[in-house]
């Protein structure tokens, strides 16, 4: 028992210091003016149309070299809703959840899509709405059991609860596994959430088995877990438009690190996101494909080939020879607002060259008549920017004060 606690002490402390150091020893460098880190290609569109006319081009680059091609077309069927608590948070909203089929019959993939909803005076105009796609369940993420884990399955527990869940938030942050559902309730914002896994396993076999069953439905080729987990939020967002107290004018997306990647490439192929908040996406997200610091593309093509297209592959040990970067996939988002969150030790997934990228991509958003980026630096956060780089002290995950960032941006851009 004593050897026990002995232990657990240990343990204890090695997360504890750990979770000061925030798992990351080196920050991210502050200077993006070396030339020869400029983001390649440069953008050559010099006016809106010719700009316009060459997205259709890109978005087809991004599919063979990248992510795969966008499922367009996958059927999506919606089940009935069902409230699962309509005195959700103290009675200040209700709680539903859908069930959404993607595909039909063998290989279709089905997914619970829960929403929070806030209550709105008599009268009021419809809410607007971020949609979420997270590594924990719907349980985790609304602190709730009225809902299901995955399809067929209620949930059991509502809370990452023990020393296992201490130990996540104390290295990943509170909101890690939980959204703060509270806050978007306090402006009058619904907020709607799905688990990626149920749509695509994030494991590569088993997740390349569910893709190849997928590319047997009509019309789909080929595409990748970031592209299908992506379609998850263009399925939702079928269903909201059915919903009259949605503000369907007002739709925004939210994805920590492989989820933000997937956010990205869902905005680059689905106008009717108005909003993206990508945070810390990294490599295959807003970091340059080209970059030499952090996780780099070798790295995440060996570790996670589902998530991208297998021509990816052919890159990873040369990322100059790839045709294009990803501030063509920021550009391709313009002129909607996008918050890109980092962490100043999140090497990894590298800040450095996420600024080098929105601030290539600001050409296009110029083109709009937008400013894009307009901050004088990594710590110059502008949460009104159209392009919002915020970058916090600390490593990996999604803290407080990224929340505070994050709302700081929507309300700057929703007038909230
Ligand atoms: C790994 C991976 C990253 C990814 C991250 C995450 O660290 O290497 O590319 O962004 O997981 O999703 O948390």
């Amino acid at each position: 028992m004593c050897f026990r606690s002995f232990q657990l002490f240990w343990l204890a402390a090695v997360v504890g210091l750990v979770s000061c150091t925030q798992l990351g020893l080196r920050h991210a460098s502050l200077n993006t003016t070396r030339p020869e880190n400029a983001a390649m290609p440069a953008i050559a569109a010099t006016s809106l149309s010719e700009w316009e006319a060459g997205k259709p081009a890109l978005r087809a680059q991004f599919a063979e070299y990248v992510y795969g091609t966008w499922p367009e077309g996958l059927a999506v069927t919606i089940g009935e809703t069902r409230i699962a608590d309509a005195n959700y948070l103290d009675g200040r909203g209700v709680l539903e959840e859908t069930e959404i089929t993607l595909g039909r019959g063998a290989g279709a993939r089905r997914f619970m899509l829960a929403m929070a909803l806030p209550n709105l005076p008599e009268g009021a105009p419809p809410a607007p709405i971020i949609i979420g796609q997270t590594f924990s369940d719907n349980c985790l993420v609304f602190r709730s059991t009225a809902l299901h884990r995955r399809v067929g399955e209620p949930c059991e527990k509502a809370r990452t609860g023990g020393f296992g869940g201490w130990a996540l938030i104390q290295i990943l942050g509170r909101y890690i596994a939980r959204a703060p559902i509270d806050r978007y309730f306090d402006r009058g914002v619904a907020y709607a959430n799905f688990y990626a896994s149920e749509i695509v396993p994030d494991r590569p076999r088993a997740g390349a088995e569910v893709m190849a069953a997928l590319r047997q439905q009509p019309g789909i080729t080929a595409s990748s877990a970031l592209s299908f987990w992506g379609y998850g939020y263009s399925a939702a967002i079928d269903l909201l438009e059915r919903d009259g107290r949605i503000d369907t004018t007002r739709i925004g997306i939210w994805g920590h690190s492989r989820h933000g990647k997937s956010a990205l490439v869902a905005a680059a192929w689905d106008d009717r996101i108005g909003l993206v908040m990508a945070h810390q996406s990294g490599f295959g997200g807003s970091a340059l494909s080209r970059s030499k610091t952090g996780e780099r593309i070798d790295r995440v093509a060996q570790t996670y080939p589902h998530w991208f297209t297998p021509a990816f592959q052919d890159f990873a040990k040369a990322p100059g020879n790839l045709p294009l970067d990803q501030h063509q996939l920021l550009a391709l988002l313009a002129p909607r607002p996008v918050f890109l969150g980092n962490g100043r030790r999140d090497v990894w997934s590298d800040p450095n060259s996420t600024y080098r990228a929105a601030q290539a991509a600001s050409v296009v958003y110029g083109l709009y008549g937008s400013d894009g980026l307009a901050q004088t630096g990594l710590r110059d956060f502008n949460p009104a920017a159209d392009l919002s780089f915020h970058m916090r002290a600390g490593a990996h995950g999604t803290t407080p004060e990224d929340v505070a960032a994050l709302f700081a941006f929507l309300d700057a851009h929703w007038g909230l």
